[in-house]
């Protein structure tokens, strides 16, 4: 039976336990030292047990962010950069894998008043547009050529290496929430007619492809995981089934991917992946709202993203552990590591899943906004699981702030007062330790302290 205090081989890569932290974005952008952002919000993680982080979405090519906050690395400096956050997170004993990724059509070049297109990059696209999207996309897209697809494609590889060098040790491709790898697997998206469309092992072949440019250039013993789509829930059009995800896995192990992360998502970024309440407070508040305006630069893109978070919230209500029929189905499929996602939140989940063998390993996203030691209470309730839930409320306040590029922390002020009480609780030195390490707190949201990277 398989406790969460288990190891893990993922490839080459030895895992102290079963529990990682989802990719969730931290804010930290081109900062001018992201390593640091990075560490602070990572280093207590590992510190309080965690076996792997997987850092938030990093973009491969210059433009294709759909967050300031994302960092982009297009050139080896920048990746190297990053190496002092990998030997912090190996001092600390827990591994880190960098999630790699490109915005696609919903880049910051499509509605960010601060990132305007350039007529040879975004926002990148499969296929022309559907009629009903052309609304969200008023200057256009580019539909990419197969040269283009083949450039990507060498592009990850070379990053890859990067990542390799700068002490990462591993990638995973981040094939979800409306990014472009996800577009390219959607039907919604792809109607592409070349080898990278056309049909369901089309569709794929650009991720088939990225494995291979990765081995070539990283080393076929380099680990590389996949967040992916497998369901695509669309009230529109048939977008991917749980029959086609299936497929989507088999395929990829064939292709020498080393663990996948099935997800249910919409054909629009959305709370589709992160279930929770509609964040009314977020559009209400000042500086929020003021910002996001300035971004968006036109109250109707304002009031349309408004409206979709709203319909979001009603669509994809928090379910606790809504992905279990997808992970389960893809691990009963695969003979290569599944990793859980999406509204687990005690201890006794987390037990059944591995306990079940749904998933091998178990990954927690928001929580770690609210909670950066969380990871100490999980393993200590591994032999004796409890019901007791994060302090995380999934109010999804991160949201908003994390689109426009502010920390990515815990934004509910009664969350954070819950923990720091608890921990105050359990802690006698907490006050006085909360002060000293630099866990990253939630800043006013004033336009002034919402700084753009
Ligand atoms: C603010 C925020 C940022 C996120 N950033 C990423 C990301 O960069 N890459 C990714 O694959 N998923 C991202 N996600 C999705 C999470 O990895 C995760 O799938 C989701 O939050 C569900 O897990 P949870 O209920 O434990 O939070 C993000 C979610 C949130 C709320």
């Amino acid at each position: 039976m398989t406790v969460l205090t288990d190891t893990l081989s993922i490839g080459s890569l030895k895992l102290r336990n079963r529990l990682y932290r989802a990719p969730v974005l931290e804010g930290a952008g081109s900062a001018p030292d992201p390593a640091k952002v990075y560490a602070r919000h990572f280093v207590p993680n590992v510190e309080a047990g965690l076996g792997l982080v997987i850092q938030g979405n990093t973009i491969v090519t210059p433009e294709g962010r759909t967050s300031p906050g994302m960092s982009v690395i297009d050139d080896k400096p920048r990746m190297l950069a990053l190496k002092p956050l990998t030997d912090a997170i190996h001092k600390a004993g827990g591994s880190i894998v960098i999630q790699l990724g490109h915005g696609g059509v919903f880049a910051l070049e499509s509605w960010h008043t601060d990132y305007r297109p350039n007529r040879t990059h975004g926002p990148w696209a499969p296929s022309p547009l559907r009629a009903w999207m052309h609304a969200f996309h008023p200057g256009g897209i580019h539909v990419m050529t197969t040269a283009e697809v083949e450039q990507l494609i060498e592009r990850f590889g070379i990053v890859a290496s990067w990542a390799r060098e700068a002490g990462y040790d591993g990638v995973q491709l981040a094939g979800s929430n409306a990014k472009l790898l996800h577009q390219f697997l959607s039907p919604v998206f792809n109607r592409r007619r070349d080898r990278f469309g056309g049909s369901l092992e089309g569709r794929m072949q650009l991720l088939i492809d990225i494995r291979r440019a990765i081995a070539r250039e990283a080393g076929e013993d380099y680990p590389v995981l996949l967040k992916y789509t497998a369901v695509e829930q669309n009230p529109v059009f048939g977008g991917i089934k749980l029959e086609d995800g299936l497929a989507y896995a088999k395929l990829a192990e064939q292709a020498g991917f080393d663990a996948l992360t099935p997800v249910i998502a919409d054909a629009v970024p959305n709370t589709a992946i992160c279930r929770g309440d509609y964040p009314g407070v977020s559009f209400q508040q000042k500086g929020l709202r003021h910002k996001l305006l300035k971004s968006t630069g036109s109250r109707l893109k304002f009031e349309t993203l408004r409206l979709g978070t709203i319909i979001a919230a009603k669509r994809f209500p928090f379910s606790p552990v809504w992905n279990r029929e997808i992970f389960r189905a893809v691990k009963r499929t695969t003979n290569i590591p599944v990793f859980a996602v999406g509204g687990i939140r005690t201890s006794a989940q987390i037990a059944d899943i591995l306990e079940r063998g749904d998933a091998d390993m178990v990954g927690i996203g928001r929580p770690f906004y609210a909670e950066p030691d969380l990871a100490r209470r999980l393993l200590a309730e591994a032999s004796a699981p409890t019901a007791t839930a994060t302090a995380c409320e999934s109010c999804n306040r991160c949201l908003l702030p994390q689109m426009l590029g502010m920390p990515g922390v815990c934004y509910n002020p009664e969350v954070n007062r819950t923990r720091v009480h608890r921990r105050k609780q359990t802690d006698p030195d907490v006050a006085s330790k909360t002060e000293k390490t630099a866990t990253p707190q939630a800043p006013a949201a004033t336009g002034k302290q919402a700084s753009v990277a």
